[in-house]
Protein backbone atom coordinates (compact mmCIF):
# COMPACT_ATOMS: atom_id res chain seq x y z
CA UNK A 1 0.00 0.00 0.00
CA UNK A 2 1.51 3.49 -1.23
CA UNK A 3 1.78 5.89 2.18
CA UNK A 4 -0.06 9.12 1.15
CA UNK A 5 2.17 11.55 2.71
CA UNK A 6 0.52 14.19 0.68
CA UNK A 7 -2.37 13.85 2.18
CA UNK A 8 -1.89 16.44 4.85
CA UNK A 9 -0.34 19.61 2.31
CA UNK A 10 -3.07 19.56 0.11
CA UNK A 11 -3.70 23.37 1.19
CA UNK A 12 -2.68 25.85 3.77
CA UNK A 13 -5.37 25.42 6.03
CA UNK A 14 -4.52 21.51 6.58
CA UNK A 15 -0.63 22.67 6.30
CA UNK A 16 -0.94 24.78 8.90
CA UNK A 17 -3.53 22.08 11.44
CA UNK A 18 -0.39 19.66 11.13
CA UNK A 19 2.99 22.41 11.45
CA UNK A 20 4.89 21.50 13.83
CA UNK A 21 6.82 24.74 14.70
CA UNK A 22 5.75 28.26 15.03
CA UNK A 23 7.77 31.36 14.81
CA UNK A 24 6.84 34.59 17.33
CA UNK A 25 7.82 37.48 17.93
CA UNK A 26 8.52 36.42 21.93
CA UNK A 27 11.14 34.44 20.33
CA UNK A 28 13.20 37.05 19.04
CA UNK A 29 16.11 38.90 20.36
CA UNK A 30 17.78 42.19 18.94
CA UNK A 31 21.47 43.33 19.17
CA UNK A 32 21.87 46.97 19.15
CA UNK A 33 25.68 48.77 18.28
CA UNK A 34 25.70 51.86 21.01
CA UNK A 35 28.65 54.13 20.58
CA UNK A 36 30.55 56.71 22.07
CA UNK A 37 29.91 60.70 20.53
CA UNK A 38 27.14 62.77 19.45
CA UNK A 39 24.22 62.56 17.03
CA UNK A 40 26.12 59.27 15.37
CA UNK A 41 23.80 56.74 12.84
CA UNK A 42 27.05 55.25 11.50
CA UNK A 43 25.78 52.31 8.85
CA UNK A 44 27.65 49.01 9.39
CA UNK A 45 28.93 48.31 5.62
CA UNK A 46 29.15 44.21 6.15
CA UNK A 47 25.50 44.32 7.50
CA UNK A 48 22.73 46.54 5.75
CA UNK A 49 20.45 47.93 7.84
CA UNK A 50 22.22 47.48 11.07
CA UNK A 51 23.42 51.02 12.68
CA UNK A 52 26.03 52.38 15.65
CA UNK A 53 23.75 54.18 17.33
CA UNK A 54 25.24 57.24 19.30
CA UNK A 55 23.27 57.54 22.99
CA UNK A 56 21.61 60.64 21.86
CA UNK A 57 20.15 58.67 18.74
CA UNK A 58 19.24 55.72 20.69
CA UNK A 59 15.95 56.84 21.52
CA UNK A 60 14.87 56.35 17.44
CA UNK A 61 15.85 52.34 17.68
CA UNK A 62 14.29 51.75 20.64
CA UNK A 63 10.93 53.22 19.80
CA UNK A 64 11.25 50.55 16.15
CA UNK A 65 12.24 47.59 18.62
CA UNK A 66 8.40 48.78 20.68
CA UNK A 67 6.70 49.34 17.43
CA UNK A 68 7.62 45.76 16.45
CA UNK A 69 6.25 44.26 19.62
CA UNK A 70 10.06 42.87 20.08
CA UNK A 71 10.51 42.09 23.79
CA UNK A 72 14.38 41.68 24.06
CA UNK A 73 17.27 43.40 23.18
CA UNK A 74 20.93 42.60 23.54
CA UNK A 75 23.57 45.56 24.00
CA UNK A 76 27.10 46.02 22.69
CA UNK A 77 28.93 48.82 23.49
CA UNK A 78 32.02 50.46 21.44
CA UNK A 79 33.70 52.63 24.00
CA UNK A 80 36.04 55.83 22.52
CA UNK A 81 38.92 54.59 24.35
CA UNK A 82 40.49 50.92 24.96
CA UNK A 83 43.36 50.24 27.20
CA UNK A 84 45.33 47.05 28.48
CA UNK A 85 42.30 46.25 31.21
CA UNK A 86 39.74 47.14 29.34
CA UNK A 87 38.65 49.92 32.24
CA UNK A 88 36.17 51.12 29.55
CA UNK A 89 33.85 47.84 30.35
CA UNK A 90 33.53 48.40 34.01
CA UNK A 91 32.99 51.87 34.33
CA UNK A 92 29.89 53.11 35.79
CA UNK A 93 29.30 55.53 33.14
CA UNK A 94 30.75 53.79 30.68
CA UNK A 95 28.79 53.61 27.23
CA UNK A 96 27.26 50.44 27.54
CA UNK A 97 26.40 51.43 31.44
CA UNK A 98 24.40 54.51 30.24
CA UNK A 99 22.75 52.90 27.40
CA UNK A 100 21.57 50.51 29.51
CA UNK A 101 19.94 53.40 31.63
CA UNK A 102 18.58 55.32 28.93
CA UNK A 103 16.71 52.19 27.38
CA UNK A 104 16.00 51.45 31.05
CA UNK A 105 14.54 54.96 31.46
CA UNK A 106 12.68 54.76 27.77
CA UNK A 107 11.57 51.31 27.72
CA UNK A 108 11.42 50.36 31.66
CA UNK A 109 9.67 46.38 30.30
CA UNK A 110 11.94 45.48 27.22
CA UNK A 111 13.88 43.19 28.61
CA UNK A 112 18.39 44.34 28.40
CA UNK A 113 20.21 41.88 27.34
CA UNK A 114 24.01 43.15 28.42
CA UNK A 115 26.97 41.43 26.63
CA UNK A 116 29.56 40.98 29.12
CA UNK A 117 33.28 40.64 27.21
CA UNK A 118 36.48 42.57 26.97
CA UNK A 119 36.73 42.42 23.43
CA UNK A 120 35.58 45.76 22.94
CA UNK A 121 37.79 47.56 25.36
CA UNK A 122 41.12 45.93 25.29
CA UNK A 123 44.06 47.49 23.03
CA UNK A 124 44.76 44.00 21.83
CA UNK A 125 41.25 43.44 21.22
CA UNK A 126 40.92 39.80 23.07
CA UNK A 127 38.51 38.67 25.03
CA UNK A 128 40.63 38.38 27.98
CA UNK A 129 44.16 39.99 29.69
CA UNK A 130 47.07 39.31 28.15
CA UNK A 131 50.65 38.76 29.25
CA UNK A 132 52.71 38.75 26.25
CA UNK A 133 50.64 36.29 23.53
CA UNK A 134 48.92 34.68 26.21
CA UNK A 135 45.10 34.90 27.03
CA UNK A 136 44.92 34.78 30.93
CA UNK A 137 41.91 33.19 32.76
CA UNK A 138 41.93 33.68 36.08
CA UNK A 139 43.18 37.07 35.89
CA UNK A 140 40.39 37.84 33.81
CA UNK A 141 37.52 36.72 35.63
CA UNK A 142 37.35 39.31 38.61
CA UNK A 143 37.03 41.95 35.45
CA UNK A 144 33.93 40.31 33.96
CA UNK A 145 32.55 40.19 37.15
CA UNK A 146 33.10 43.83 38.00
CA UNK A 147 31.53 44.31 34.64
CA UNK A 148 28.74 42.23 35.00
CA UNK A 149 28.17 43.97 38.82
CA UNK A 150 28.55 47.20 37.17
CA UNK A 151 25.92 46.30 33.90
CA UNK A 152 23.44 45.05 36.52
CA UNK A 153 23.42 48.45 38.75
CA UNK A 154 23.01 49.94 35.37
CA UNK A 155 19.20 48.29 35.35
CA UNK A 156 20.10 45.37 33.08
CA UNK A 157 18.13 42.39 33.30
CA UNK A 158 20.07 39.92 31.68
CA UNK A 159 23.99 39.34 31.98
CA UNK A 160 25.36 37.33 28.82
CA UNK A 161 29.15 36.60 29.52
CA UNK A 162 30.52 36.10 26.04
CA UNK A 163 34.14 35.17 26.67
CA UNK A 164 34.46 32.00 27.03
CA UNK A 165 37.15 31.78 30.10
CA UNK A 166 36.80 29.05 32.39
CA UNK A 167 34.72 29.26 35.48
CA UNK A 168 33.09 32.84 34.25
CA UNK A 169 29.59 32.06 35.25
CA UNK A 170 30.65 30.75 38.74
CA UNK A 171 32.24 33.93 39.73
CA UNK A 172 29.59 36.13 37.72
CA UNK A 173 26.77 34.64 39.53
CA UNK A 174 28.63 34.99 43.05
CA UNK A 175 29.71 38.82 42.23
CA UNK A 176 25.39 39.58 41.36
CA UNK A 177 24.48 37.46 44.35
CA UNK A 178 27.02 39.08 46.59
CA UNK A 179 26.04 42.75 45.02
CA UNK A 180 22.09 42.41 45.72
CA UNK A 181 21.54 41.28 41.89
CA UNK A 182 20.27 37.45 43.22
CA UNK A 183 17.26 37.86 40.43
CA UNK A 184 19.64 39.56 37.58
CA UNK A 185 19.58 36.44 34.64
CA UNK A 186 22.52 34.89 33.01
CA UNK A 187 22.16 33.92 29.59
CA UNK A 188 25.85 32.15 28.83
CA UNK A 189 26.95 32.01 25.54
CA UNK A 190 27.94 27.96 26.26
CA UNK A 191 28.96 27.06 23.19
CA UNK A 192 30.81 29.48 21.42
CA UNK A 193 32.75 28.65 18.41
CA UNK A 194 36.12 29.97 16.71
CA UNK A 195 34.17 31.10 13.99
CA UNK A 196 34.51 32.70 10.87
CA UNK A 197 31.26 34.15 11.04
CA UNK A 198 31.91 37.02 13.40
CA UNK A 199 33.89 38.99 11.04
CA UNK A 200 31.22 41.47 10.09
CA UNK A 201 30.61 41.78 13.78
CA UNK A 202 34.00 42.87 14.56
CA UNK A 203 33.80 46.24 12.07
CA UNK A 204 30.90 46.91 13.85
CA UNK A 205 31.90 46.51 17.38
CA UNK A 206 35.80 47.43 16.52
CA UNK A 207 36.60 44.32 18.46
CA UNK A 208 39.09 42.67 15.81
CA UNK A 209 41.75 40.87 17.73
CA UNK A 210 45.18 42.85 16.96
CA UNK A 211 47.14 39.76 17.05
CA UNK A 212 46.19 35.63 16.68
CA UNK A 213 42.95 34.54 16.93
CA UNK A 214 40.79 33.43 19.46
CA UNK A 215 41.00 29.71 19.10
CA UNK A 216 42.71 29.11 22.87
CA UNK A 217 39.50 30.35 24.40
CA UNK A 218 36.53 29.69 21.90
CA UNK A 219 35.67 26.40 20.75
CA UNK A 220 36.78 23.97 17.79
CA UNK A 221 34.00 23.80 15.02
CA UNK A 222 34.81 19.92 14.94
CA UNK A 223 33.36 19.56 18.64
CA UNK A 224 30.24 18.08 19.65
CA UNK A 225 31.17 16.50 22.51
CA UNK A 226 32.93 19.52 23.91
CA UNK A 227 29.86 21.55 23.75
CA UNK A 228 28.17 19.23 26.16
CA UNK A 229 30.77 19.56 28.77
CA UNK A 230 30.41 23.68 28.15
CA UNK A 231 27.02 23.88 28.53
CA UNK A 232 27.01 21.46 31.74
CA UNK A 233 29.59 23.10 33.03
CA UNK A 234 28.04 26.23 32.85
CA UNK A 235 24.36 25.24 34.18
CA UNK A 236 26.54 24.21 37.06
CA UNK A 237 28.25 27.15 37.28
CA UNK A 238 24.18 28.83 37.59
CA UNK A 239 23.37 29.77 34.44
CA UNK A 240 20.04 30.22 33.62
CA UNK A 241 19.88 30.20 29.74
CA UNK A 242 22.45 28.53 27.74
CA UNK A 243 23.58 29.73 24.21
CA UNK A 244 24.78 28.30 20.94
CA UNK A 245 26.94 30.37 18.68
CA UNK A 246 26.79 30.28 15.66
CA UNK A 247 23.41 28.99 14.60
CA UNK A 248 23.04 27.55 11.20
CA UNK A 249 26.14 25.35 11.03
CA UNK A 250 25.60 24.10 14.45
CA UNK A 251 22.18 22.85 14.57
CA UNK A 252 23.27 20.01 15.34
CA UNK A 253 24.37 20.90 18.37
CA UNK A 254 21.44 23.03 18.94
CA UNK A 255 19.34 19.54 18.88
CA UNK A 256 22.37 17.63 21.03
CA UNK A 257 21.47 20.77 23.91
CA UNK A 258 17.54 20.45 23.55
CA UNK A 259 17.45 16.59 23.77
CA UNK A 260 20.00 16.52 26.76
CA UNK A 261 19.13 19.69 29.21
CA UNK A 262 16.30 21.30 30.38
CA UNK A 263 17.40 24.47 30.17
CA UNK A 264 16.08 26.89 27.77
CA UNK A 265 18.46 27.56 24.40
CA UNK A 266 19.29 30.19 22.46
CA UNK A 267 21.09 30.43 19.30
CA UNK A 268 23.10 33.73 18.08
CA UNK A 269 22.23 34.01 13.96
CA UNK A 270 25.09 35.53 13.99
CA UNK A 271 26.81 38.69 12.20
CA UNK A 272 28.04 36.51 8.87
CA UNK A 273 25.31 34.84 8.86
CA UNK A 274 23.13 38.31 8.50
CA UNK A 275 25.65 39.53 5.90
CA UNK A 276 25.34 36.52 3.95
CA UNK A 277 21.71 36.15 3.46
CA UNK A 278 21.69 40.44 2.66
CA UNK A 279 24.54 39.82 0.42
CA UNK A 280 22.26 37.66 -1.98
CA UNK A 281 19.07 38.93 -1.36
CA UNK A 282 20.39 42.31 -2.38
CA UNK A 283 21.46 40.76 -5.98
CA UNK A 284 18.12 39.29 -6.29
CA UNK A 285 19.36 35.88 -5.64
CA UNK A 286 17.56 35.16 -3.27
CA UNK A 287 14.44 35.36 -1.45
CA UNK A 288 15.01 37.55 1.82
CA UNK A 289 11.98 37.02 3.50
CA UNK A 290 11.30 33.33 2.65
CA UNK A 291 14.95 32.33 3.68
CA UNK A 292 14.87 34.33 6.75
CA UNK A 293 11.60 32.67 8.17
CA UNK A 294 13.04 29.10 6.39
CA UNK A 295 16.33 29.51 8.35
CA UNK A 296 14.71 30.48 11.71
CA UNK A 297 12.25 28.15 11.60
CA UNK A 298 15.14 25.33 11.41
CA UNK A 299 16.54 26.87 14.38
CA UNK A 300 13.29 26.51 16.43
CA UNK A 301 13.07 23.13 14.80
CA UNK A 302 16.36 22.09 16.07
CA UNK A 303 15.55 23.12 19.75
CA UNK A 304 16.09 26.59 20.33
CA UNK A 305 13.76 29.14 22.01
CA UNK A 306 15.31 32.03 21.94
CA UNK A 307 16.96 33.85 18.87
CA UNK A 308 19.07 36.79 18.32
CA UNK A 309 19.03 37.91 15.30
CA UNK A 310 19.85 40.86 13.55
CA UNK A 311 16.97 40.49 11.23
CA UNK A 312 14.75 40.37 14.12
CA UNK A 313 12.27 43.42 13.08
CA UNK A 314 11.99 42.44 9.44
CA UNK A 315 10.94 39.13 11.16
CA UNK A 316 8.47 40.64 13.44
CA UNK A 317 7.05 42.72 10.30
CA UNK A 318 6.47 39.45 8.53
CA UNK A 319 5.35 37.30 11.61
CA UNK A 320 2.42 40.29 11.88
CA UNK A 321 1.72 40.19 8.04
CA UNK A 322 1.05 36.84 8.69
CA UNK A 323 -0.90 36.65 11.40
CA UNK A 324 -3.15 38.98 9.85
CA UNK A 325 -3.85 36.47 7.18
CA UNK A 326 -4.73 34.03 9.16
CA UNK A 327 -7.47 36.17 10.24
CA UNK A 328 -8.80 37.34 7.02
C1 LIG B 1 32.31 39.37 21.78
C2 LIG B 1 31.26 38.91 20.84
C3 LIG B 1 31.38 38.53 19.50
C4 LIG B 1 30.09 38.28 19.04
C5 LIG B 1 29.23 38.46 20.11
N1 LIG B 1 29.96 38.84 21.22
C6 LIG B 1 32.54 38.50 18.58
C7 LIG B 1 33.70 37.65 18.81
O1 LIG B 1 33.69 36.72 19.63
O2 LIG B 1 34.70 37.94 18.14
C8 LIG B 1 29.73 37.89 17.63
C9 LIG B 1 28.37 38.26 17.20
C10 LIG B 1 28.14 38.28 15.73
O3 LIG B 1 29.00 37.88 14.92
O4 LIG B 1 27.05 38.69 15.35
N2 LIG B 1 33.08 38.38 22.33
ZN1 LIG C 1 34.98 39.10 23.32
Amino acid sequence: MIKRMRRLRVNEEMRSLVRETYLQKSDLVYPIFVIEGENIKNPVDSMPGIYQYSIDRLGEEIDRVLESGIGAVLLFGIPAHKDEMATGAYDKDGITQRAVRFIKERAPKLLVIADVCLCEYTSHGHCGLICGEEILNDETLPLLAKMAVSLADAGADIIAPSDMMDGRVAFIREALDASGHGSTMIMAYSAKFASGYYSPFRDAAHSAPQFGDRKTYQMDPANRREAIREWQADIEEGADIIMIKPALAYLDVVREAADRTDYPIAVYNVSGEYAMVKAAAGRGWIDEKRIVMENMTAMKRAGAKIIITYHALDAAAWMEEADKKTVE
